[in-house]
């Protein structure tokens, strides 16, 4: 049994207390929080669990072999490096880290010391998202062109990060991932409306080598909640739409075709209106899928999904995009 300890126990924090609370092969060893009230809030639920409100009371404990840092995204460096440094694996929520120096330390910490390093992001264990990696795989697509993400909501406004830091760690993720490489340029423009220096809404192009293109909007000053993804291919369409409770994906039998031997200038382009199709899913929660997976990669030794290197690899395009701000939507290389 892998014995964890969740660091940061707040509105998301509690949603990997209670999956690792019910992964198979992991004890809930311990839950650390500072805030007191918060913290007495778990007594009684998970009686294998000691509760503290200090860190080191979870890195100084033999016991534990593994922690999950979910607290505010400026600690997970200070915290996923006290935890490497002693020894234990470590599942970080995303954004990895501020700063791409900083996701070097941990990537090269974690390697040298031969643990386990995973960053949150989620998607890359969404059922969904496998479906659009085995369509684009597949060739069922044809050629990618390029895909655009919205991830929108009123709400919730951090004052230790911007949007851009905040949500697209996990669209970056998920276009790396399908994909199959990280863009060379960002650019990006974003503007503050509530407080001095922080983006409430970022736009962002990510540029790829072989010409393919995609769009980011991030933004927590919307009336819509909106978590979409859309992939244009030469043969076919696809959308993830993650506010859908059950058909999250639709694949459009949809295109144009460029005729070079055309007669007249109506004949250059057909354009193509077929149907649409609904695939079945696994309806598992991702999140569960994430936390077992962490165990599974401890216990069986097997490679992480979501690790440094790919934490590595979205922290680098943030900080591009977070430097393309700055230069007024200026392209930075990543
Ligand atoms: N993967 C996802 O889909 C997802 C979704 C939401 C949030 N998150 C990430 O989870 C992290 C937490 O977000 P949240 O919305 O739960 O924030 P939150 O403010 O609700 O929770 C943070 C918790 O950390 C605790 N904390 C702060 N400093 C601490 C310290 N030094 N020692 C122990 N505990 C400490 C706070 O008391 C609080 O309970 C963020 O990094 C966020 O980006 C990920």
């Amino acid at each position: 049994m892998v014995r964890v300890a969740v660091v940061g126990a707040g509105s998301w924090g509690k949603n990997l207390v209670r999956n690792f609370a019910s992964s198979k092969g992991a004890v809930l060893a311990a839950i650390c929080d500072k805030d007191d009230k918060r913290l007495h809030s778990f007594e009684g639920a998970y009686p294998h669990a000691k509760l503290c409100t200090d860190v080191s009371d979870v890195t100084g404990d033999d016991s534990i072999e593994a922690v999950v840092i979910a607290t505010d995204a400026p600690l997970h460096f200070e915290h996923a490096k006290a935890a490497l440094s002693a020894g234990k694996h470590v599942y970080v929520e995303k954004p990895m880290c501020q700063s791409v120096a900083e996701a070097e330390k941990l990537e090269q910490l974690a390697e040298g010391k031969g643990l386990k390093l995973m960053v949150g992001h989620l998607l890359l264990y969404h059922p969904a998202v496998d479906k659009l990696k085995s369509l684009i795989d597949s060739g069922d697509l044809g050629d990618i062109y390029y895909m655009y993400t919205q991830r929108l909501n009123l709400g919730v406004v951090r004052s230790n990060e911007n949007a851009w830091w905040s949500l697209a760690p996990h669209d970056i993720s998920v276009i790396n991932y399908l994909f199959g490489a990280a863009p060379e340029k960002v650019s990006a423009q974003g503007q503050c409306y509530l407080q001095e220096g922080i983006e409430d809404v970022v736009f962002a192009t990510l540029y790829f080598a072989d010409g393919r293109l995609a769009q980011v909007h991030t933004s927590w000053l919307d009336p819509h909640k909106m978590r979409r993804m859309t992939i244009v291919g030469s043969s076919k369409m696809v959308t993830f739409d993650d506010m859908e409770t059950a058909e999250k994906v639709r694949i459009y039998d949809k295109g144009a075709t460029a005729n070079l031997n055309y007669s007249s200038y109506g004949e250059a382009i057909t354009l193509r209106q077929g149907d649409v199709h609904i695939p079945k899913l696994d309806m598992t929660e991702p999140l569960r899928i994430e936390c077992q997976h962490f165990i599974d990669c401890i216990s069986k030794d097997l490679p992480v999904r979501s690790d440094g290197r790919n934490g590595l690899a979205a922290v680098r395009v943030l900080a591009a995009g977070e430097r393309s701000i700055k230069a007024g939507g200026k392209p930075q290389e990543v």
